[in-house]
């Protein structure tokens, strides 16, 4: 196939982990037989310097004009003395935003290669295979009225029934397709934004009755998280509960480094790492570039329907991380990489297809 893709490398680290994913896809490419062709564009801090916007409409109209977008990270301090607008944190919202992605997946697997990684006992994280669906384009993020001054500030915290209710249906039924086991993560003993989302979420249930929902607060489940992972399968949740709690289940696979995400749910999906710009790794050749390149396998599983070529990008870090290849971040047996040097061997690990039997 012939798809276009538009990088946004943005901030930090970001331009040297897209650049180790542009060159994995660009090998899945010729392996596979497909071209893909990579338009860059401005996002964040960059595009403030260049524009004095951190989300262009130019930038926009690429990542409209594409099949899917491969980002970096956005932000740093250079620019956190800024007003709202022109932070590099508001282009990525906005972008979010303006392609409709309210499903923001964000796989959590320990690799049996880094069970010595996390700071956790081996027999804690050992097994741990979660998806996180955090809703990403309402809540506390997008509600209105949001205020600031020295004195007082406010931001609040609003769901509809309908915009729970598609988030939730994406979690239901990437849930029937794995170990059919979903918890729904609220705060509903305090939030009326969490009895509606329980609510909803209850409503739909029959709809999926091979799939067992149970509901759990934020609080008690950001300890069962790292005290019982594998009790669990699909975590349903908020914006900013899914969050702070994707960054949380990072310890369990041994870095931030590590984890991908697909944001889905409009018309162009956005892959991108689940972790920021990384300002104290940024032009070292240090930042791990598998969460990039996990985001690209994502890219190719969600964003262009390829299946196979998905499972040969995961299946080729798989084997670099068996192999005890990794970065400085991930901490046990393993051998440290520059970023272009991982990358590199992953792009090499990349197979062809099993030639078909006649
Ligand atoms: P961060 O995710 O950038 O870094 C947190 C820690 O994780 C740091 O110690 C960093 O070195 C480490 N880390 C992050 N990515 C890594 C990688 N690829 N390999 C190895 N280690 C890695 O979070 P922060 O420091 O709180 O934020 C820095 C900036 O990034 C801020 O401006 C923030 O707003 C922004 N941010 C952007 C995104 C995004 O673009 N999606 C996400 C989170 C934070
Ligand atoms: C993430 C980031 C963003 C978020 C920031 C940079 C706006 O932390 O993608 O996880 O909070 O969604
Ligand atoms: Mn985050």
């Amino acid at each position: 196939m012939d798809a276009r893709i538009t990088v946004l490398p943005g901030d930090g680290v970001g331009p040297e982990v897209t650049a180790q994913a542009v060159a994995c896809l660009s090998a899945v490419g010729e392996r596979f037989g497909h071209r893909f062709e990579f338009q860059e564009a401005l996002i964040g801090g960059a595009a403030v310097d260049a524009t004095g916007d951190p989300l262009p409409e130019a930038t926009l109209a690429v990542c409209r004009s594409s099949q899917a977008v491969l980002l970096g990270a956005v932000g740093g301090p250079a620019w956190d003395g800024r007003p709202r607008h022109q932070r590099p944190e508001s282009g990525l919202l906005r972008l979010r935003q303006a392609l409709g992605l309210y499903a923001n997946l964000r796989p959590v697997a320990v690799h049996p290669a880094l069970e010595d990684a996390s700071p956790l006992k081996p027999e804690i994280v050992r097994g741990t295979d979660l998806m996180f669906v955090r809703e990403l384009s309402g809540g506390l993020y997008f509600g209105e009225p949001r205020s600031y001054s020295d004195q007082a500030a406010v931001n609040t915290l609003p769901y509809t029934r309908a915009e729970i209710e598609r988030v939730a249906k994406v979690a239901f039924e990437l849930a029937a397709g794995r170990r059919r086991n979903l918890v729904s993560v609220d705060k509903a003993n305090v939030l009326e934004t969490s009895r509606l989302w329980r609510q909803v979420v209850e409503d739909l249930a029959p709809a999926y009755p091979g799939v067992k929902v149970q509901h759990a607060y934020v609080d008690s489940f950001a300890m069962a998280l790292i005290t019982r992972p594998r009790d669990f399968d699909v975590v349903l949740t908020e914006n900013l509960f899914g969050d702070i709690l994707s960054d949380e289940a990072a310890v369990l696979a041994g870095s931030l480094g590590l984890l991908p995400s697909a944001s889905l749910g409009g018309s162009v999906g956005v892959f991108e790492p689940i972790h920021g710009s990384a300002p104290d790794l940024a032009g070292q050749d240090r930042a791990n570039p598998i969460g990039t390149i996990l985001s690209a396998a994502l890219l190719l599983r969600h964003g262009l329907d390829l299946q196979a070529e998905a499972l040969a990008l995961e299946s080729a870090v798989d084997r670099v991380l068996q192999g005890g290849h990794g970065t400085g971040d991930l901490k046990g047996a393993i051998h440290p990489h520059g970023t272009r040097s991982l990358g590199d061997r992953i792009r090499e690990a990349i197979r062809p297809p099993r030639a078909r039997a006649p």
